[in-house]
């Protein structure tokens, strides 16, 4: 079947020996709200091969990434991840303290072929977080003030490609554009699963984020591109809920304050349905300040991570796959005595022949690099991203791409 990304550039498709060169990658860490040090930079060393093969083929490199959202806590300057990615690159790379006034654009007029540089964070400058069709955002003043100081642009952030923001969209209808090599690798990864065959097909979702993966679930089930989808965590107590099921008052209560409660129809609607949601059959929980496993319809205690007989259960799904997605931890894993349903879940489904993908960092975190590095893992970058576009959403970061192509590369 011809791959849906045929049609996305590469670097094999640009020029960049002794060109200047806009790379835009996503390096937004987990920042120490104390410290504002980078906790894990997971992210900046997989960015550093496409510096370090952009700055070997000769071209003078100006980086850009967004940190954090204004306003919330991680959101912070590029210092610290320039200095990591010199670092991991093992050349300089020189942190500008500006995004794109006179000292950005008189640092890159002056780089040199081989030379790189990091901007500040991209959303210092507020056009960067409005989102808005390529044709308007090329037309941004961060764009327009940018972009004739550069003969190339490659973006690198499958992680913001679900962003429609200038420094995505904007950039690749004024310049010749390529996707970089970590964007390549998880296209590729998106297309084996989309277009070759793998399933049956099992989403294993859990964690906080339950608008979100709600969506997801939605969009999977009208598409049908899950065969079956095992929750975990709040999304599994809320579906629960949903198929009329008591989870204990605590729980209850829990979901009540955050609001989440109004997600219950639309779960109910998705089971109606006939949707292939999985739900736990048992838990452990805190109970007077103790550990208990409880069965389901019998919860008192606060639920804290799925138990040994619903891991069992979801082993044998997972053994049955081709292809399977996780999302999200399965209980409060920053409580130790409640990791082993995320632990467990993940080596289950390492040990099955599917291919596995590990999105987002609660998860990551469990997978050793050489885990990671085995044939059937992918690990990646851009959850949101990943999940959005498995659930068929178009990714705006890459249409603008191949639209790039026609219009510079004669595609
Ligand atoms: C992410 O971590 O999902 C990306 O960096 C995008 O960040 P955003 O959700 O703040 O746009």
């Amino acid at each position: 079947m011809r791959s849906s990304f045929s049609s996305v550039p590469t670097l094999k498709h640009l020029e960049v020996s002794s060109r200047k060169v806009f790379l835009r990658v996503d390096v937004n860490v987990p920042i120490d709200p104390e410290t504002m040090n980078v906790i894990d930079d997971r992210r900046i060393r997989m960015h550093s091969s496409t510096v370090k093969q952009l700055i070997d083929a000769g071209a003078a490199l100006a980086i850009a990434s967004h940190q954090g959202r204004p306003g919330e806590a991680g959101f912070t300057t590029m210092e610290k991840h320039a200095e990591l990615l010199s670092k991991y690159v093992g050349v300089e790379v020189k942190f500008v303290d500006d995004v794109c006034g006179p000292a950005a654009r008189e640092a890159i007029k002056s780089l040199k072929p081989g030379e790189a540089l990091m901007l500040n964070n991209l959303r210092l400058f507020s056009e960067e977080v409005i989102e808005a069709t390529p044709e308007k955002q090329a037309s941004t003043y961060l764009v327009q003030r940018l972009a004739p100081l550069f003969e190339a642009y490659v973006n690198d952030a499958f992680a913001t490609a679900h962003r429609s923001q200038p420094s995505i969209v904007g950039f690749p209808l004024v310049l010749p554009s390529a996707a970089g090599p970590l964007m390549e690798r998880e296209l590729l990864n998106l297309d084996k699963l989309m277009t070759q065959g793998l399933s049956p097909r099992v989403f294993v979702f859990g964690g906080a984020r339950v608008y979100d993966l709600v969506k997801v679930v939605e969009n999977l089930v009208a598409k049908a591109l899950a065969d079956r989808i095992l929750t975990t965590g709040l999304l599994a107590n809320l579906v629960l809920l949903a198929k009329g099921v008591n989870i204990g008052l605590e729980n209850l209560k829990y979901l009540e304050e955050r609001g989440m409660l109004t997600l219950v129809p639309r779960i109910r609607h998705l089971l109606m349905r006939g949707a292939p949601i999985e739900t736990p059959i048992d838990f452990k929980v805190l109970s007077n300040g103790g550990v208990r496993e409880e069965a389901l319809g019998r919860t008192y205690g606060r639920i804290m991570d799925i138990g040994p007989s619903t891991i069992d259960m979801y082993r044998e799904f997972m053994r049955e796959s081709k292809a399977i997605v996780m999302k999200g931890p399965a209980g409060v894993i920053e409580d130790s005595r409640f990791r082993d349903g995320t632990v467990r879940l993940i080596n289950e489904a390492l040990s099955t022949k599917a291919h596995v993908i590990i999105a987002g960092g609660h998860l990551s975190q469990f997978i050793s690099e050489e885990k990671a590095a085995a044939g059937n893992i992918h690990v990646t970058t851009g959850a949101n991203a990943l999940l959005l576009a498995l659930s068929g959403e178009a990714l705006p970061g890459v249409e603008v791409l191949k639209l790039s192509a026609r219009m510079f590369l004669g595609w």
